[in-house]
């Protein structure tokens, strides 16, 4: 009997629907080969979604999402919205799926493949012993989630607006403690970052993350600072292993650890709640100026794939072949136009035959 899991994907736009496409070549190899049962079904967020429904997030979707074992997502975003609507594209469609579902748990591998470690824009000697960094983001609070209003003058233009960053203990202790778990599996070095020296909601982050640490005496804590935890991420990259974050601090820290790997296309993200359900999505945006070129880089979403076979289906032997079979790749010299020299580079459905292949064959 094979396993049956049901997969809701969410292409979304821009980019989104080629590079989903490369991933769905894999979760066919997995219907095929791994005597797995993958039932996936297409669902329509954000601007794609707007243009039929009038709504970024459809009933419908939220429907298909929640009677799935996780979600695969694409990305989000569209200028045409912005001109339109007052609203925020991004805040009702994927910061709503992150709270309705609870998804509370952000986790970014930023790994650095050496065979593209020409194209991280770090120097040779500051990269020469590699970057391999998990950042632990909290996703449901924080500024994304605190009080936020626009004042009007009496012409109706903004005059004042504020927004508020507010934790609770109970949502520092949650992530922390993954954060913690995580570190004891790897380097046992975990970074906490915040802004102590000035915010009270990072007074309280420290002092919680202190008293979390007494639980983990075999893991080595720091705590840094925010502008100078992205200062020494450049200066001495390797020195990182876990580094947990605010949701705000941790949405501009995984860009840095994406653009210091060679390229944001590389980089998965998970998003999972207390029971490993997830939504598993390509940390980088819609990238509308190559949209629909076939040059967009699917490896970030064949990652997100694999993320979602290892921590909503606990299919972890198979995760392990699919990031095996994206090094393979990488190894054999393929390469998408965003790691290349521009010249000798192939196409994003090329890229994701090359893997399936790979896939295919690999022991
Ligand atoms: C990310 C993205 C989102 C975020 C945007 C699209 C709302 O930048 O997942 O990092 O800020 O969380
Ligand atoms: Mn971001």
């Amino acid at each position: 009997m094979s396993k049956k899991y049901k997969i809701a994907c969410l292409p979304g736009d821009g980019i989104g629907p080629e590079v989903m496409k490369q991933a769905y070549k894999i979760i066919n190899i997995l219907n095929n080969k791994y005597n797995l049962n993958i039932c996936y079904k297409e669902f329509l967020v954000g601007y794609s979604a707007f243009k039929k429904y009038n709504t970024v997030m459809p009933k419908s979707t939220i429907k298909g999402c929640e009677k799935s074992d996780a979600i695969l997502f694409g990305s989000i975003g569209d200028n045409r919205y912005k001109s339109l609507n007052k609203s925020s594209l991004e805040k009702d469609s994927l910061l709503y799926i992150r709270k309705k579902f609870n998804l509370f748990c952000n986790i970014r591998h930023a790994k650095l493949y050496s065979y593209i470690k020409n194209y991280s824009p770090l120097k040779k000697k500051i990269i020469k012993n590699g970057i391999d960094i998990i950042c632990i983001r909290e996703l449901i609070g924080g500024i994304y989630f605190g009080n936020s209003k626009f004042k009007y003058d009496n012409k109706m233009n903004i005059k004042s607006a504020y927004d508020t960053e507010k934790y609770n203990k109970k949502e520092i202790y949650r992530i922390a403690k993954i954060a913690f778990e995580m570190s004891k599996k790897r380097k046992k070095i975990l970074t906490s970052v915040d802004k102590s020296n000035v915010l009270k909601s990072s007074i309280l982050w420290r002092k919680t993350v202190n008293e979390i640490s007494n639980e983990y005496p075999e893991v080595k804590l720091n705590h840094l600072y925010v502008d100078n935890a992205i200062m020494q991420i450049i200066k001495n990259p390797s020195s990182f292993d876990v580094i947990l974050c605010s949701n705000m601090f941790g949405d501009i820290i995984s860009d840095e650890c994406a653009a210091i790997i060679g390229s944001i296309g590389m980089l998965p993200s998970a998003s999972i709640n207390e029971n490993g359900f997830g939504l598993y999505e390509p940390a980088g945006g819609s990238a509308p100026d190559i949209k629909n070129l076939n040059v967009a880089n699917p490896i970030a979403q064949i990652l997100s794939l694999s993320m979602l076979l290892k921590y909503s289906l606990k299919e972890v032997k198979i995760s392990k072949d699919i990031d095996n079979s994206v090094k393979k790749a990488l190894k054999l010299g393929y390469r998408t136009k965003d790691i290349s020299n521009k010249k000798n580079y192939i196409s994003t459905e090329k890229m994701g035959d090359v893997i399936s292949k790979i896939f295919i064959n690999i022991k």
